[in-house]
């Protein structure tokens, strides 16, 4: 994070929510750094800017991976099986949502309605909209988009099934 940023707010508490907002934007997350360097700019503790930052949910602490899935679990799409495509995302890219893969190729999320219920359920990746989702379609989506399975993952999916 580039000082410039930080010495264009003043080094008040009251600027310190859109500090984040800014950081955010630029940096797409409040990486650990980011934090620590807003609390030294504003002379306040580290925690007292985690605190406030976990305090609002527009805040991500992890960055986005090359390829961001969003799984909707607003309530129409929670009705038409939402959780269980979010199940089967966190299955195939071996993350939970809110995590990044170890390669940094994919991250996944969860979130409430984005406006399109008719297409019940509902998954974003790469701000592309997948509708009428189902557990099956995820592995097929996944390749599509480059998705690979490491071999470990593979030979233990093998023995499962014998
Ligand atoms: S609940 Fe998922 S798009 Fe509205």
């Amino acid at each position: 994070m580039t000082g410039e940023l930080l010495d264009s707010y003043p080094a008040q508490r009251h600027s310190l929510l859109r500090i984040l907002q800014a950081v955010q934007q630029t940096e797409g997350h409040l990486s650990e750094e980011a934090l620590a360097a807003v609390a030294r700019h504003l002379k306040i503790s580290a925690a007292e800017v985690y605190g406030v930052a976990t305090f609002y949910n527009q805040f991500r602490f992890i960055p986005y991976g090359k390829h961001h899935v969003v799984a909707c679990l607003g309530t129409a799409c929670h009705a038409m099986g939402g959780q269980l495509i979010l199940d089967a995302f966190e299955r195939e890219l071996d993350v939970k949502a809110g995590g990044i893969t170890g390669d940094h190729e994919w991250s996944l999320d969860r979130v409430g309605c984005i406006g399109c219920c008719t297409k019940a359920p509902v998954v974003v990746i790469n701000d592309v909209i997948h509708a009428r989702m189902t557990p099956f379609k995820v592995e097929e989506v996944l390749a599509v988009l480059g998705f690979k399975k490491s071999k470990k993952e593979e030979n233990a999916g093998a023995g499962a099934s014998q």
